[in-house]
C-alpha cells in the first residue's frame, strides 16, 4: 500500500527513483511523485495515474536535475487520486518533503492544532500533517524535528523526508509500515520493498519500528527515537533481480502462474528428508505440538481462503478444532485464546496492517503465534514465535498466485507433521500422503498445459454478468478463491457457495446461460455435487466442471470438464486452483484489462 523510494549519491536520482518506482507499482498505483534537491531548491513533479505519465513528464527523470530524492506511488486511502494528493508533501516555504506510507490516526487532531498556528493546508491528506509538524518542530536539526514529530503521531508510517537545509542527506522513519535501507557504492537508497534497489544492491538493512536512518552519498546512520545511534548489521539478499521481473511473460501473473511448480517444490522438498518432515525450523518441540488444543488460522484475502482449506487438513488429519478467522474480524471480537491454542497467521508480505495486529492481539492474550510468510524479515516473521517460510520468491502482480499454492504446501506439511506426531494418522497413510505431496509439482506442470484449452473457453465469458463457483468441504475452499481470483482481475461479479447453500437463497440468481463453475474432487461428496449439478443445469446454467480424471461420465452431466491428475483428496485444492487461475486470468486477459494492476487494490495492504 503506496510504494517509497529514496536516493542518494553520485548518480541522477529521478531516474533511479523511477526505476525503483517501477518494481513497486504493485503497492499501489493511482498517483505518483518524486521530490529531488536541484542544488538550490527541491524541486517536485506529481502526476495522477500510473508511473509512465509521470515518465513522460519529466522524461524519463532528466528534468529533474539533482543527485538526491525521494519518491512515491499511492494507493489513496486519505483524499481521492489526485496530482495535489499525490506526495511527495512540502511545508509551505518548500524546504521540507515528505512521502508516505500508512496512516497517521490522530491527523485530523493535529491538523487543527497546525491550523490554529495559521499552517496552511493545500491536500486533504494524512501525510501533509507530517510536513508541516516537521516545519513546526525544526530548528536546525532533522533528528531533532523526526524524533518529536513521531512522539506526536499514532498510527503506522514509512517516511522518506528531505530537508532544503540539509542537502546531503536523506532521511527515513517506520512504525508499523514496511522499510528497508540499501547500501551501495554507488549511493545508498531508501524502499518499500527489495525489488526497488535491487539493480544497485543486495546489501540491506530491515528497519525496526520506531527507527530512524540518515542516509549520505556514503553512510547510513541509524537511531531510535531518543535519538541515540543504533548499530545494525546489513542482510544479504540472496535472490536475484530475474526473480523480480517478467521474464519474456506478458504479466508478472503469468510469469507467477507459471513458477508454480518451482515454487511448490521449493517450499516442500527442503522439508522432507529420509521420508520424514522436518520442520525444526518452526523451533517447536513435540511436546508442544502434543499440547495444542485449538487452532485459529488468520489471514486476509487469498491467505485467508488458504486458511480455510487449512481447517479442512488440519482437522482431518490432526484432529485438531481449527477456526479460520479473517484478521480484520478476529482482532476486534474479543477471541477466546489460551496458551495451549495456536495462532496461525498467514500473509504473503508478512506486513499486512490487519493480520499483524491480529498476531499482537494473540500474543497479549498468551497464544503462540506461527506465521505462514512469504517475506523473509517481514514484520510477521520477526514478531511471530515460530515461522514457516513458503518460498514462492518474490510476488510482483496484485492477485497471488504461486504465494497461494505454496501456502497450501506449508499448510499440509505442517497438517502432516502434527498428525505424525499426535498419532492421528496410521503409518501407511503417512506415507502415502508423502508420496503425494511429492507429485504436486509434476501434476502443476501438468495442468499448465490445458492453458490453450481454458483460454478458448474463457473467451466465451468475457461479457458475463455474473459466474458462481460451488463446490462441498475443501472444493469449497478453492471455490472462495477461484471467485476471488476471477472478480479482482477481471470486474465481473462472481461468488463462491457451499454447493448444499445454494438453495437457500442463490439459486434464484441462475438464468439462462449463467456460468456456474462446480469443483468435485471428493469423491465422497460426489454424488451431492452431481445433485447440485443438476439444481443449476435445471434452471438454465451452464457448468464447467473441475473433477478427478476417474468421473469420465461427467461430461454428461456438465458442459465443459476439466480433469485434475489422480491425488489424494487433502491435496486437490493444489491442483484444481490452476485452471481456476488460467481462467480468471484469460478472462481479464479477453477484456482487454491491465491483470498485473486491478483497480482499485494493491498487494500489500499495510493500512486497516
Ligand atoms: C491483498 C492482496 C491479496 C492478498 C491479501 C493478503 O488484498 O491483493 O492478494 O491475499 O492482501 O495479503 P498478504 O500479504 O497478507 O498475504
Amino acid at each position: 500500500m503506496c510504494g517509497i523510494v529514496g536516493y542518494i549519491g553520485g548518480q541522477q536520482a529521478a531516474p533511479v527513483l523511477l526505476d525503483g518506482l517501477a518494481k513497486l507499482e504493485y503497492r499501489g498505483y493511482d498517483s505518483t511523485g518524486m521530490a529531488v534537491y536541484d542544488g538550490r531548491e527541491i524541486r517536485m513533479v506529481k502526476a495522477t495515474g500510473r508511473l509512465k505519465v509521470l515518465d513522460a513528464l519529466t522524461k524519463g527523470g532528466s528534468t529533474l536535475s539533482g543527485t538526491a530524492g525521494i519518491g512515491h506511488t499511492r494507493w489513496a486511502t486519505h483524499g481521492s487520486p489526485t496530482d495535489t494528493n499525490a506526495h511527495p508533501h512540502f511545508n509551505g516555504s518548500a524546504s521540507i518533503a515528505v512521502v508516505h506510507n500508512g496512516i497517521i490516526e490522530n491527523y485530523q487532531k493535529l491538523k487543527k492544532k497546525l491550523e490554529n498556528r495559521g499552517y496552511q493546508f493545500v491536500s486533504e491528506t494524512d501525510t501533509e500533517v507530517v510536513a508541516h509538524l516537521l516545519d513546526r518542530y525544526y530548528t536546525g536539526s532533522p533528528l531533532e524535528a523526526i524524533a518529536k514529530v513521531m512522539h506526536r503521531m499514532e498510527g503506522s508510517y514509512a517516511l522518506g523526508i528531505m530537508f532544503r537545509d540539509h542537502p546531503d542527506e536523506i532521511y527515513a522513519v517506520r512504525k508499523d509500515s514496511p522499510l528497508i535501507v540499501g547500501k551501495s557504492s554507488q549511493g545508498n537508497l531508501i524502499a518499500s520493498d527489495v525489488p526497488a534497489i535491487l539493480k544497485y544492491t543486495r546489501s540491506v538493512y530491515f528497519m525496526e519500528n520506531e527507527e530512524i536512518a540518515k542516509l549520505s552519498r556514503d553512510s547510513i546512520t541509524f537511531y531510535n527515537i531518543d535519538e541515540e545511534e543504533l548499530v545494525k548489521e546489513p542482510s544479504e539478499i540472496s535472490w536475484d533481480i530475474s526473480a523480480a521481473e517478467k521474464g519474456g511473460y506478458d504479466y508478472f501473473m503469468m510469469k507467477a502462474i507459471y513458477e508454480q511448480p518451482k515454487a511448490v517444490a521449493d517450499t516442500m522438498s527442503p522439508r522432507i528428508r529420509d521420508s520424514r518432515i522436518v520442520l525444526d525450523e518452526l523451533g517447536m518441540s513435540d511436546e508442544e505440538i502434543a499440547q495444542i488444543s485449538k487452532i485459529y488460522i488468520v489471514a486476509c484475502g487469498s491467505a485467508y481462503h488458504a486458511g480455510v482449506t487449512g481447517k479442512y487438513v488440519l482437522e482431518g488429519m490432526a484432529r485438531i478444532p481449527v477456526e479460520v478467522d479473517l484478521a480484520s474480524e478476529f482482532r476486534y471480537r474479543n477471541p477466546i485464546l489460551d496458551t495451549q491454542t495456536l495462532v496461525i497467521v498467514i500473509s504473503q508480505s508478512g506486513e499486512t496492517a490487519d493480520s499483524l495486529a491480529a498476531l499482537r492481539e494473540a500474543k497479549t492474550r498468551g497464544s503462540r503465534v506461527l506465521g505462514i510468510v512469504n517475506v523473509v524479515g517481514s514484520s510477521i516473521a520477526r514478531e511471530a514465535d515460530h515461522v514457516l517460510y513458503t518460498w514462492a520468491g518474490p510476488e510482483i502482480s496484485v492477485a497471488t498466485t504461486k504465494a497461494y499454492s505454496t501456502q497450501l504446501v506449508a499448510l499440509y506439511l505442517l497438517a502432516m507433521k502434527f498428525s505424525s506426531v499426535r498419532g492421528t494418522i496410521s503409518e501407511a497413510e503417512f506415507t502415502s500422503m508423502l508420496e503425494a505431496l511429492q507429485q504436486l509439482p509434476r501434476q502443476v506442470e501438468f495442468l499448465l498445459g490445458s492453458q490453450e484449452r481454458i483460454q478458448k473457453f474463457a473467451n466465451r465469458y468475457l461479457a458475463a454478468d455474473h459466474i458462481f463457483f460451488i463446490g462441498r468441504g475443501l472444493d469449497y475452499a478453492i471455490s472462495l478463491e477461484g471467485s476471488l481470483k476471477l472478480k479482482e482481475i477481471s470486474y465481473i461479479h462472481s461468488e463462491a457457495y457451499a454447493a448444499g447453500e445454494l438453495k437457500h437463497g442463490t439459486i434464484s440468481l441462475i438464468e439462462e446461460g449463467t456460468l456456474v463453475v462446480a469443483v468435485l474432487t471428493q469423491e465422497e461428496l460426489y454424488p451431492k455435487m452431481l445433485s447440485n449439478i443438476q439444481e443449476v443445469r435445471t434452471r438454465g446454467a451452464f457448468v464447467m466442471a473441475v473433477a478427478n480424471a476417474n468421473h469420465a461420465d461427467l461430461e454428461k452431466n456438465a458442459d465443459y470438464v476439466i480433469y485434475l491428475p489422480e491425488i489424494n483428496p487433502y491435496f486437490t485444492n493444489s491442483l484444481a486452483v490452476i485452471p481456476l487461475q488460467l481462467f480468471a486470468y484469460y478472462v481479464a486477459l479477453g477484456r482487454g484489462l491491465d491483470v498485473d494492476k486491478p483497480r482499485n487494490l494493491a498487494k500489500s495492504v499495510t493500512v486497516e
